[in-house]
């Protein structure tokens, strides 16, 4: 069986091939950052722009990289939601613009479902039921995986993304979009008393998060600073990176604890974050529970993890299902 996946869900264009077993025949990414970059976040009119010109090469280099034509194809797995929704509809009109030229079934696929998928693709997959982390741009939601396929949502931000809020902490800072990967690398180069940035643990039982609040710390760090040396940039960065990844990972791991589930799986672009990784790790294993995070490439947004899903429920798929819309708000 071959899925070929489609993601266009926010700022990357990406198409793959996975067939059984989860493996992975290809999976490639068109990224937009120098697009977005200047202005410090997505613009949604330029990405939609962008995915337009880019789908039909990237959907052609996939099944070139895979080695394999559009009639080996079983089924194609499209992003439906959540995401913004003109970038959405350029996979979906592609996906189904394929499907009905050439009778191939169509799945509408949840991205997020997609995120906690690449836990399966892992080398060593985690048994359900698991915690799942899923830490993106776009998300923060902390979800309790019960059976492939049922996932209970048992956390979630309740202001801004991990990733936005690390966008954000960069661009006050000067580090250049996204944020996340050089909010990490400057921050390494400090070793000194941690700055004590707000963290919010909200109600006694909560397992939502809120960012907002060491989001404005810095900012009122920074303009009480007046300028700011690069010493004290990556004190700063320091300082946040600490706060934010000290709540994800007290949360996931009191979830699992509080379930008795042997693992903690990782994703969403901010799973790339190696503070986080190694504090997971260093935590978990405390309560004899594993650390399940895939490799990068599968953390971030790309189209492997949403032809896996195609390959865990295409019988689900249907023919000539020519009005399937995006879902810009799908909650799983
Ligand atoms: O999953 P993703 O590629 O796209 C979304 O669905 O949002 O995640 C992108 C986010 C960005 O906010 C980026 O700054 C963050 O992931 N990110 C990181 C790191 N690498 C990427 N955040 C913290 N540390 C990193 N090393
Ligand atoms: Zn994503």
């Amino acid at each position: 069986m071959n899925i070929l996946g489609i993601d266009t869900s926010c700022d990357d264009t990406s198409a793959a091939v996975v067939t059984d077993g989860l493996k992975i025949r290809s999976n490639i990414v068109s990224s937009q950052h120098e697009i977005h970059g200047k202005f410090g976040g997505v613009v949604p009119e330029l990405a939609s722009r962008r995915h337009l010109e880019s789908i039909i090469p990237v959907i052609d280099h996939a099944l070139r990289v895979a080695d394999v034509s559009l009639d080996e194809i079983d089924c194609i797995a499209v992003t439906r939601g959540p995401g913004l929704v003109g970038s959405l509809v350029v996979g979906i009109a592609a996906a189904k613009a394929i499907c009905e030229a050439r009778s191939i079934p169509i799945l509408g696929v949840n991205h997020i479902e997609g995120h906690i998928t690449t836990s399966l693709m892992t080398d060593d997959p985690p048994e359900f039921p698991f915690v799942c982390l899923v830490v993106s741009g776009g998300h923060t939601n902390l979800y309790l995986a019960q059976s492939p396929g049922t996932y209970r949502l048992m956390g979630q931000t309740r202001d801004d993304a991990a990733g936005e809020a690390f966008d954000k902490v960069a661009k006050l800072l000067g580090l250049g979009y996204p944020g996340g990967r050089p909010i990490e690398e400057t921050a390494r180069k400090f070793s000194g008393e941690t700055l004590p940035f707000p963290r919010a643990y909200l109600d006694k039982d909560s397992f939502d998060f809120s960012f907002s609040g060491v989001k404005t710390a810095v900012r009122n760090y920074i303009k009480k600073e007046g300028s700011i040396s690069e010493d004290e940039t990556s004190r700063v960065a320091h300082g946040f990176q600490e706060a934010v990844v000290g709540v994800l990972v007290d949360k996931a791991v009191r979830l699992a604890e509080h379930h008795g589930v042997g693992a903690v799986a990782l994703t969403g672009g901010v799973a790339a974050n190696g503070r986080l990784r190694e504090q997971m790790q260093d935590r978990a294993g405390r309560f004899g529970i594993r650390v399940v995070a895939p490799p990068i490439t599968l953390c971030t947004d790309n189209a492997a993890m949403i032809a896996a899903v195609g390959v865990l429920r295409h019988g689900e798929a249907k023919e000539h299902d020519l009005k399937m819309n995006a879902v810009s708000r799908w909650k799983l």
